[in-house]
C-alpha cells in the first residue's frame, strides 16, 4: 500500500473502509413497513371499480309518456355523447338570434329551454343529470341562475 502519484502530485492512500449496511435486518423491516403504510389506501380498493353512474329515468313527466313517445329530444346516443353542445346551441340561438324553438332531427318542435324543457321531463336532476355528473367530476355552473324543477316546486309552495 503505497503513496500514489497522479498528475496533480504524491497522495496517500485512500483509507480502506469496510464495507457494510448497518442494521441491513431492522432497516428492511422499516423500508416494507413504509412502503406498507404509504399503499394502504390503494390496496384497500383492489379489485374495486367504481360502479358506472345509473342515472334515473323514472320521472312522473316521462312515465306519463305514451310508450312510443318516451324518448329525449334526440336519441340516446346522441344525448350521451352532446347534450352540453345541444344546450350551448340552444342558449345561443335564444340569445344571439332571439329564436326560442328549436327542431330536432325528427322535425320535432320544442322550446330551446333547459329549466323548461329538459328540467320538465328529467325532473329528478339530483338522481340524472347529477348521478353522471359527479362520476365524471363536472359542474356545470348553469344551476346559480337556472332554476332546477325541484326549485321550481319549492319557489312556487313558498308562495
Ligand atoms: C320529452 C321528455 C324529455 C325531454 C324534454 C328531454 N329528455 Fe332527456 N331523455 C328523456 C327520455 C325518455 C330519455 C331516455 C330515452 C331512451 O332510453 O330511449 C332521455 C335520455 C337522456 C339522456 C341519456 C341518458 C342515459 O341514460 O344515457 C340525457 C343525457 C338526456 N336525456 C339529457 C337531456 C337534456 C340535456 C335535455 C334538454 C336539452 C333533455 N334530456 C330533454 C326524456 C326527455
Ligand atoms: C349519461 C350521463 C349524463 C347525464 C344523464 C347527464 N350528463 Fe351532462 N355531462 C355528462 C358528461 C360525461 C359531461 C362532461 C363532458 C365533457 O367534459 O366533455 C357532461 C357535461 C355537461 C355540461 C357541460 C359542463 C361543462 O362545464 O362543460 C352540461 C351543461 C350538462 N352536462 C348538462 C346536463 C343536464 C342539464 C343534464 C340533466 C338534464 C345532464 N347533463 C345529464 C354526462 C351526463
Ligand atoms: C350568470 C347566470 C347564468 C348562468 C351561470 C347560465 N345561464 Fe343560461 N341564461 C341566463 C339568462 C339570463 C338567460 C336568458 C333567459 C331568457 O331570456 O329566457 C339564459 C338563457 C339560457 C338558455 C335559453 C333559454 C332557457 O330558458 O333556457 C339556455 C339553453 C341556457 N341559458 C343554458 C345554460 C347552460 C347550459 C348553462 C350552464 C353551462 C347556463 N345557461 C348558465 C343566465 C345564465
Amino acid at each position: 500500500m503505497a503513496d500514489y502519484k497522479n498528475e496533480f502530485g504524491w497522495f496517500a492512500e485512500k483509507p480502506k473502509v469496510e464495507k457494510k449496511i448497518y442494521d441491513r435486518n431492522k432497516v428492511a423491516i422499516g423500508i416494507v413497513v413504509f412502503l406498507v403504510i404509504f399503499t394502504i389506501a390503494f390496496w384497500k380498493n383492489l379489485g374495486k371499480a367504481v360502479p358506472p353512474p345509473k342515472p334515473a329515468l323514472e320521472t312522473a313527466a316521462i312515465i306519463k309518456l305514451p310508450e312510443k313517445e318516451r324518448t329525449c329530444v334526440e336519441d340516446v346516443e346522441f344525448m350521451r355523447q352532446r347534450h352540453m353542445r345541444l344546450l350551448v346551441d340552444w342558449r345561443e340561438q335564444v340569445i344571439r338570434d332571439g329564436e326560442r324553438y328549436w327542431t330536432n332531427s325528427k322535425g320535432e318542435k320544442y322550446l330551446a329551454s333547459l329549466s323548461n324543457t329538459c328540467m320538465e321531463c328529467h325532473t329528478n336532476k339530483t338522481q340524472f343529470c347529477d348521478q353522471c355528473h359527479n362520476y365524471v367530476a363536472v359542474v356545470p355552473n348553469c344551476w346559480g341562475c337556472h332554476l332546477t324543477k325541484e326549485e321550481q316546486v319549492a319557489k312556487a309552495e313558498a308562495k
